[in-house]
């Protein structure tokens, strides 16, 4: 199927590693021209460089998406994107008792208010321009609260909150907003998560990631380009009546029916 998007831009912030990057990868090959942002310029750079074998423009911006400045930089790179993509870090796993005011608050600059702020600055032009197809990266611990990730529970619920009420001010526009909620997928800040799993559990590494994965109904994790694919989707033209949802990708993990 041709997404219909070939020639678009787009911004996707956490883009030069896992999700974020499988999503630049799959907007890439549809023909899109894709402004990537992270913090670690090597890193950064040699993505783009795998990018750009799409044959497509890939513009790599050095930034923290949770600060002003790293905002201001990626729309000097990209002005007027036709397609947002935010993501960024989670947080560790950690005991509410020892977390501070400033715990949260960065929390909340990383997980909601970056999003909500890279929306605000994109989404009237978009409207006026008669396309948008913004995608939120969260995670399933909006709908299954995960007990060590708090910080994660808290602030990216916040996020979906907001998100449901925007996306229903701006889809009249062609523009919508919607929430991809992974479940266990296999990338740096996944085994990032097994490692601080690891003290005081008696368990190997490989022990907790073997775990996790027959946990699943699956059997294993997901493969970043799975989500890559579906947020492509969310951004054709073809998915212009989807809007506001919270998309779970997790192997089925969620036990709900609804
Ligand atoms: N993988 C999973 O199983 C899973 C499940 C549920 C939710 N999630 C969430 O999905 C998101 C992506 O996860 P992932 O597994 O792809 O993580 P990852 O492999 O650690 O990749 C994170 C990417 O985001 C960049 N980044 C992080 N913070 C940033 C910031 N403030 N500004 C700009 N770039 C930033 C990182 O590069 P730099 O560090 O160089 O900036 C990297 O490119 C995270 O929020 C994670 O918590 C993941």
């Amino acid at each position: 199927m041709d997404l219909g998007i070939r020639g678009r831009k787009a911004i996707l912030s956490g883009a030069s590693r896992g999700l974020g990057k499988a999503c630049a990868l799959a907007l890439a090959q549809e023909g899109v021209d894709v402004t990537i942002v992270a913090r670690t310029r090597d890193v950064l750079e040699r993505t783009a460089d795998e990018i750009r074998a799409a044959g497509v423009r890939v513009t790599p911006v050095v930034g923290d998406i949770a600060t002003p400045q790293g905002r201001a930089a990626a729309l000097e790179a990209c002005p007027e994107p036709n397609i947002l993509v935010n993501n960024a870090d989670g947080r560790e796993p950690g005991d509410f008792r020892t977390w501070t005011r400033e715990d949260w608050i960065s929390a909340l600059d990383t997980m909601m208010f970056a999003h909500i702020e890279m929306m605000r600055l994109t989404v009237d032009g978009m409207m006026a321009r008669g396309f948008g197809r913004i995608v939120n990266i969260v995670s399933r611990s909006v709908k299954i609260a995960q007990l060590e990730l708090g910080l994660s529970n808290a602030a990216r619920s916040g996020l979906v909150g907001f998100t449901a009420g925007l996306a229903r001010q701006t889809v009249a526009r062609n523009v919508t907003i919607n929430n991809l909620l992974p479940g266990i997928f296999d990338s740096d800040a996944q085994r990032r998560h097994v490692e601080g799993m690891l003290e005081g559990s008696g368990k190997s590494f490989e022990q907790i990631w073997r775990e996790r994965a027959l946990q699943n109904p699956a059997g294993r994790f997901g493969q970043p380009a799975e989500l890559g694919a579906y947020c492509a989707f969310l951004c054709s033209a073809q998915a212009g009546f989807v809007t506001g949802q919270n998309l779970l990708i997790d192997g089925g993990s969620y036990p709900g029916t609804y």
